[in-house]
């Protein structure tokens, strides 16, 4: 009863929606339901508190979205790899975003040695971004702020891992424009960090392997 009571607010909620949308601008679905011209592929966490479209302020049709547990990249996702080419290759978005969050518990659960099951094995490549930068982040006394370091670091690692793909080469080879953008939102106040990495070709791609961004 509880649960059937749960997904009915879905429901109304939408109708809501629906009819909030529609007065504001009666032609809003219609418009919507032609094929969509986003600019940007929004790479983001799973977690409920991060919702892609609400904080970037935009509209159905704007962002092409994935989300996973902690906004991973793996090169070996056929998963991230479909979005991330169909959007690079046939939506032809110029702008990818990875977006982290502070407070992110997939990151802290791969930070901390308690096992969790299946996703451990998910989390295992954060352990790898721990591991780069060991040095860094054990220099960090505050245990809150080496987790908000790590997140940082994570996005960089995700957005030099995108820099990797085969379709990210791809593109820059070509000649095609394609910014990679590196994001961490604030749970506490709701605003995005740019970590303003600039990553538009593959020069600055490998700048993220190097100069201190490692080691
Ligand atoms: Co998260």
């Amino acid at each position: 009863m509880r649960e059937t009571t749960q997904i009915e607010r879905l429901f109304a909620s939408n109708r809501r929606w629906v009819a909030a949308m529609t007065q504001t601008d009666p032609e809003f679905f219609r418009k919507r339901a032609r094929p969509a011209e986003p600019h940007f592929l929004f790479i983001g966490c799973s977690d409920s508190r991060v919702p892609a479209d609400q904080l970037t302020g935009t509209t159905p049709g704007e962002l092409f979205v994935h989300r996973n547990i902690a906004n991973q990249v793996f090169t070996a996702d056929l998963n991230v790899l479909s979005v991330l080419q169909y959007a690079v290759e046939v939506l032809q978005v110029e702008h990818v975003i990875v977006c982290g969050h502070y407070g992110c518990a997939g990151v802290q659960a791969a930070a901390s040695a308690a096992p969790l099951g299946l996703v451990d094995n998910w989390l295992g490549n954060i352990r790898n971004v721990m591991r780069l930068h060991r040095r860094e982040l054990d220099a960090i006394a505050d245990p809150a702020a080496r987790l908000r370091r790590l997140i940082d670091l994570n996005v960089v690692e995700q957005i030099y891992n995108l820099s990797q793909t085969p379709v990210v080469q791809r593109t820059w080879q070509g000649g095609a424009k394609l910014l990679l953008h590196g994001l961490v939102y604030e749970l506490e106040d709701g605003l995005l960090k740019d970590l303003a990495l600039g990553v538009d070709g593959p020069e600055k791609a490998e700048t993220l392997a190097h100069a201190g961004q490692r080691g």
